[in-house]
């Protein structure tokens, strides 16, 4: 039956059948949250997108919902981004409220098979469920770029005007409008700034309290960068930090300095949720949990793709600067089921003090206090044969996950691998946040300066799970091991 085959997330979004890629279109609206994704309704690798549809009350369990937007006389619905039209700047909801998308079009040029990229517009009155694309499509468009798409949009109230960061390139290009139709170039960022190892995808720009302080705010800009077959890393997302004046970003740190958004290989495309009611206040993103490199081959078979966990993003002063945070966002403690507390043990190379423990849909919060051990932390989705390891090299600072032996990696030559981040102790103390899913783990180091996000494979079998220290001791101050309950049944 659907959702307990092989490798299936049970806590992850994926969709019943087929290929997904990025989250597209994301928004809440009256009481739910909508998640659109890049869709291949009829294979398992990419193919003519379409934005498939599922909605949630709670942000965890979802309602798989039918395609929102099919390809039509101008192309393929490649990614983009949905809003609430309040006031109805648009005129397509007689004075109420609706949502409309934003999405790229993508076909070629009339007798030519040179690909055309083009900004277009849909909206529904019924809360997302029916979908007209609009007549005067599409909205905008640039003969003179090729890759030029990924439209994400936000209404900017000092300057009352709604805003488009867009793809171009390799930099992005911010458009203003009254109305959704008419759009005013207003500015481009990107030349010399940040990594420019791939084509740029999946901009997201927003603004985020500072250390919680209201009256200290920046803006981020989030920009996902392709696959490029000379980095190992594939794909992934990088940002920037700055200032917003309704027309030109800034970034305000050093403009050849790359600050990543993650450190494992598999959370790409990642944008932010639309909408969020401002007595909320969150800003909460997906990514989708695969990469270029290997995305079309994973070993999956029913489906293709899979959702990072929902996450709250924020801002955070650090040594280094300001850094961006990520927490799993709280709703996820609804799926907990049995749970195992510790205190103060001292975890030696000799013993497994979680022998007894079996599982292989986990949440574990564990503060460690640095000793003499040189390595240690959990090894999960475990058995004779495989393990997956989600460590701290204090030697180094940083923590890992090591995915060498996680299962199977026949499919591609550059999925084996450890990626790992800085992350320093705070008062000789680190803490590990980590999710695993049938085919995932991600790892929050501290409260959430590093996140680490890797795909894995393992045999269903293999849920045996060790707390483990190499060359000494280490002091496990608290444990928190939650056995999570499946989302789908
Ligand atoms: C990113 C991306 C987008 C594009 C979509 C097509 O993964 O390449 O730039 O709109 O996927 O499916």
């Amino acid at each position: 039956s659907y959702y307990t085959e092989n490798y299936r997330p049970q806590f992850h979004f994926s969709p019943e059948r087929q290929w997904m890629n990025d989250p597209n279109g994301m928004v809440y609206y009256n009481g739910e949250y909508h998640l659109f994704y890049q869709y291949h309704p009829n294979g398992i690798t990419w193919g003519p997108m379409h934005w498939g549809h599922a909605v949630s009350k709670d942000l965890i369990h979802w309602e798989q919902l039918p395609i929102a937007l099919a390809p039509d006389e101008h192309g393929m619905i490649f990614s983009g981004s949905a809003v609430v039209d309040w006031n109805d700047t648009s005129g397509f909801f007689d004075g109420k409220s609706g949502l409309v998308a934003i999405f790229t079009h993508a076909d070629t040029y009339p007798n030519s098979d040179s690909p055309r990229q083009r900004q277009s517009l849909a909206y529904s009155k019924d809360n997302g469920r029916t979908w007209e694309k609009y007549e005067g499509n599409p909205v905008l468009t640039d003969e003179s770029i090729t890759d030029f798409r990924d439209p994400k949009v936000f209404w900017h109230k000092e300057t009352n005007q709604w805003v488009m960061v867009l793809a171009a390139g390799q930099t992005v290009r911010l458009y203003t409008s009254p109305n959704l139709k008419d759009w005013d170039f207003a500015s481009e960022f990107g030349e010399n700034q940040g990594s420019h190892q791939g084509v740029w995808e999946c901009p997201d720009l927003f603004e985020l309290a500072v250390d919680g302080n209201p009256n200290h705010k920046k803006w981020v800009l989030f920009v996902s960068i392709g696959d490029n077959p000379a980095y190992e890393e594939g794909s992934r997302t990088q940002y920037f930090i700055g200032s917003f004046d309704g027309k030109t970003f800034t970034n305000e740190y050093a403009p050849e300095e790359t600050l990543w958004v993650d450190k494992g290989r598999d959370n790409y495309a990642g944008v932010s949720w639309s909408d969020i009611p401002q007595e909320d206040g969150r800003r909460i993103y997906v990514g989708w949990m695969s990469n270029w490199k290997y995305a079309n081959v994973i070993p999956t078979k029913e489906w293709r793709g899979a959702m990072t966990i929902p996450r709250v993003l924020s801002l955070k002063t650090t040594k280094d600067g300001i850094r961006l945070v990520q927490t799993p966002v709280k709703e996820l403690q609804v799926i907990r089921d049995k749970a195992i507390f510790l205190n103060s043990e001292i975890i030696t190379p000799n013993e497994n003090i979680l022998s007894n423990e079996l599982g292989n849909q986990l949440e574990i919060i564990a503060e460690f206090e640095l000793d003499t051990a040189t390595v240690f932390g959990f090894k999960v989705c475990k058995s004779a044969y495989e393990e997956t390891i989600i460590g701290y090299d204090t030697e180094k600072r940083e923590m890992f996950i090591d995915r060498t032996k996680s299962g199977d990696s026949s499919f591609h030559e550059s999925f084996v691998g450890v990626h790992n981040g800085n992350l320093v102790p705070q008062d000789n103390k680190v803490k590990f946040h980590i999710f695993v899913d049938w085919s995932s783990v991600e790892v929050f180091g501290n409260e959430g300066e590093l996140v680490i996000t890797d795909l894995i494979f393992p045999s269903p079998e293999s849920n045996q799970i060790e707390l483990y220290a190499k060359g000494g001791k280490v002091k496990l101050n608290s444990l928190e091991l939650y056995m999570l309950k499946s989302i789908w049944s």
